[in-house]
């Protein structure tokens, strides 16, 4: 462990132990997470350096010190967060020893981290993307007596390497490949809270990979805000197909997911690479936002509708049994009626497996936020189930496709409605329920898919 980090957590142990004196107990502690899979991963470091000095796990938010890991990328998000305060707020006036800590993407946001400083006087801790091993630090010093702790940092800095980290799952886990994003499209806030792209050294990666092999992992995702463009900050770039490959020829993994492809980055050579080695699982989300060349352009998304058709067609050409995925944006500035008609084309032509539909929302300080033509409410009331009764017909047609067949499925979990079931993920992400205990869970198990349910398969396992 970096020795810095390794002394910071030593202090906070000692903080730790004064408090089990002073209340009595052990204090317990729980990381909330409101945003994406990078998200995820970073509370389970936040998770790891909490266990590691000495806190107990709490499972929910009557927790002694309280982590909210926020997002921002759709101001929903935002409002979700100011309403959980409101009742973190009155759990503390019932405990007022509690530490309510805020950190992740919306800290990144100065007007935000303002607006909290000043009428929201309970929350103890802030802190932002760039400094998150500083928790630890930050954590020590509100112990210690120090009434607010708010720090955040406008630039990211060095990656900082070997934090602990506490799985939420021991047989699958997230893998940092790349932290930030060089992007900007036109909407979209991330590169500001997260800072521009850099990639993580292979070795570091290949490291983790094979640690988390040794302690029981088999399923790997490995995460980035646009994986495709990967080792392109390396001293000796590496391409993403070659980490890919690389990954995969790890001992004791048996499957590989990645998260997020950009199409304009997307390469023959992972096309080839994901083609002729199986443990990369048949999933691919493939993020269109528009089918609109138009409105792409518009949202700097750097190709067109029909270099989106043919990459998807190439893909499906190349693994015709693959599941694509992807997001789609409504009622981006300036889109008419032709440009929504284009989207549900090209949603008819590519036939998705599954698509994460989003009602644009103007994001401070991105260009699109500023844009003549923002689209009205009610147009994009009418537009927005269009889309959704398209995607769903689609997908309930396309995601069951391999009806009758036996398929490898990963046990993910017991079926609550249905004791005595259990529910295994395939390798294109599809879920699949069938007769089993729970010491199946974390195994790989083949399973015929006998029925189709909607969104899901019923099946029996077979040899
Ligand atoms: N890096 C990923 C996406 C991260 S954000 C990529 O490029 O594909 C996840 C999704 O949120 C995006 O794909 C987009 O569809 C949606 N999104 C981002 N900003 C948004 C905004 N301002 N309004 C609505 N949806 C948005
Ligand atoms: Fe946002 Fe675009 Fe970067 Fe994805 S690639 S995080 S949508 S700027
Ligand atoms: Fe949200 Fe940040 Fe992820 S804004 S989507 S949590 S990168």
């Amino acid at each position: 462990m970096t020795a810095f980090l390794s002394q910071e957590i030593y202090e906070l142990k000692k903080r730790v132990e004064a408090e089990t004196a002073r209340r009595g107990h052990v204090p317990t502690a729980c990381v909330v997470t409101f945003g994406c899979q990078m998200n995820e991963r970073d509370s389970e470091k936040l998770s790891g350096v909490l266990l590691a000095a000495g806190f107990a796990e709490s499972k929910d938010e009557t927790a002694d010190v309280v982590v909210i890991n926020t997002c921002t990328v759709r101001e929903n998000a935002n409002e979700r967060l100011y309403g959980h305060l409101g009742h973190l707020n009155s759990m503390k006036r019932a405990n007022p020893d509690k530490i309510i800590a805020l950190c992740g993407c919306m800290m990144q946001e100065p007007d935000e981290v303002e607006r909290i400083r000043r009428t929201y006087s309970f929350v103890d801790i802030v802190f932002g993307t760039h400094n998150l091993y500083r928790f630890p630090a930050l954590l020590a010093r509100r112990l210690a007596g120090e009434k607010r702790v708010f720090e955040v940092w406008d630039k990211e800095r060095e990656i900082v390497e070997n934090l602990p980290k506490k799985r939420e799952v021991p047989y699958k886990s997230g893998v940092n490949i790349m932290f930030g994003c060089n992007n900007f499209c036109s909407y979209c806030i991330v590169p500001y809270v997260r800072g521009r792209e850099r990639s993580r050294e292979p070795g570091e990666i290949l490291k983790e990979v094979r640690e988390l092999a040794a302690d029981g992992v088999i399923e790997i995702m490995l995460l980035g805000q646009n994986v495709n463009s990967y080792g392109k900050t390396l001293a000796e770039p590496l391409s993403f197909a070659q980490l890919l490959d690389k990954v995969c020829q790890v001992e004791g993994i048996e499957r590989v997911r990645f998260m997020t492809s950009h199409p304009k980055d997307l390469s023959d050579e992972l096309i080839e690479v994901m083609a002729k080695n199986p443990k990369v699982c048949r999933h691919l989300h493939l993020p269109m936002q528009s089918g609109s060349s138009r409105i792409l352009k518009a949202m700097n998304r750097r190709y067109t509708k029909e270099q989106y058709l043919a990459l998807a067609a190439k893909i499906k050409a190349a693994m015709p049994d693959i599941h694509l995925t992807t997001d789609i944006i409504v009622g981006f500035p300036g889109e008419t009626e032709e440009d929504f008609e284009e989207t549900l084309d090209v949603v008819r032509r590519v036939r998705f497996d599954s698509a994460f539909t989003f009602i644009y929302s103007p994001r401070t300080g991105t260009p699109a936020a500023k844009m003549p033509d923002q689209i009205p409410p009610e147009v994009v009331k009418e537009r927005f189930p269009r889309l959704l009764e398209l995607v769903q017909k689609i997908g309930s047609e396309e995601s069951l496709r391999e009806l009758g067949q036996t398929l490898p499925a990963l046990v993910e979990a017991v079926d609550d409605a249905h004791p005595g079931r259990v529910t295994g993920r395939l390798g294109n992400n599809v879920m699949v329920h069938f007769d089993g205990g729970e010491e199946l869970i974390g195994t790989i198990v083949n399973v015929k898919l006998k029925e189709c349910r909607g969104f899901y398969y019923l099946g029996t396992q077979v040899p």
